[in-house]
């Protein structure tokens, strides 16, 4: 019977559970699933291109359908590369769908043939962003049950020591102007 294979593609700087949740539903549906990390969407990502490889891939270990590749250039181009019929995309709320759809279009536009096909993640996940995580976690609060442990771990160890130390033991002002040197601009 004819194999289908879907392309997940996006930043996941870093995977959040709501990436995760989609993964789940994506391998359900599609006989393979590829999860596929842009290279140098982002002039200075919080975790290279490696490091989210290696998390995907122990994140994603246990399913037998899904495997973790990474693309540079057009995604339909990546799609056609690795004969890859669907494009997974995830929406959460409306805001995500005007972008969505522009990009599914033109997606369409390149490649006719490669079908954008969304899911929308549980409930519990659709307030949840890499950018929101990454700003949380490098401003000190809490990502608990917002991503894997091992991403927390990992954002954990990312976290400047300088920073800490300023956290614990400046106070009023310098305690603010270490949040803010270490607050990160953009997704
Ligand atoms: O996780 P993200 O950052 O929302 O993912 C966006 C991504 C990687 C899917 C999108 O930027 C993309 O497809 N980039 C590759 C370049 C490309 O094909 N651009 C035209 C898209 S219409």
């Amino acid at each position: 019977m004819h194999k289908v294979t879907a392309i997940y593609p996006g930043s996941f700087d870093p995977p959040t559970n709501g990436h995760l949740d989609l993964v789940e539903r994506g391998s359900k549906i599609f006989d393979e699933l590829v999860v596929a990390i842009l290279r140098n969407a982002e002039k200075s990502p919080l975790f290279s291109v490696t490091e989210r490889v290696a998390m995907l891939e122990a994140l994603t270990a246990h399913y037998g359908n899904v495997r973790v590749d990474t693309f540079d250039g057009l995604t339909v181009d990546y799609a056609a590369r690795v004969g890859a019929s669907s494009l997974l995309r995830g929406i959460r709320a409306l805001s995500d769908y005007e972008y969505e759809l522009q990009m599914a279009l033109m997606n369409r536009k390149l490649r006719p043939e490669l079908e954008t096909v969304f899911m929308m993640p549980a409930e519990k996940y659709s307030y949840l962003s890499s950018r929101l995580v990454r700003e949380v976690a490098q401003l000190g609060g809490s990502v608990k049950g917002l991503v894997p442990e091992l991403v927390e771990q990992n954002l954990r160890g990312k976290l400047d020591p300088a920073y800490k130390l300023t956290e614990f033991s400046a106070q009023g002002e310098q305690k603010s102007e270490g949040r803010k040197s270490k607050a990160r601009k953009k997704a």
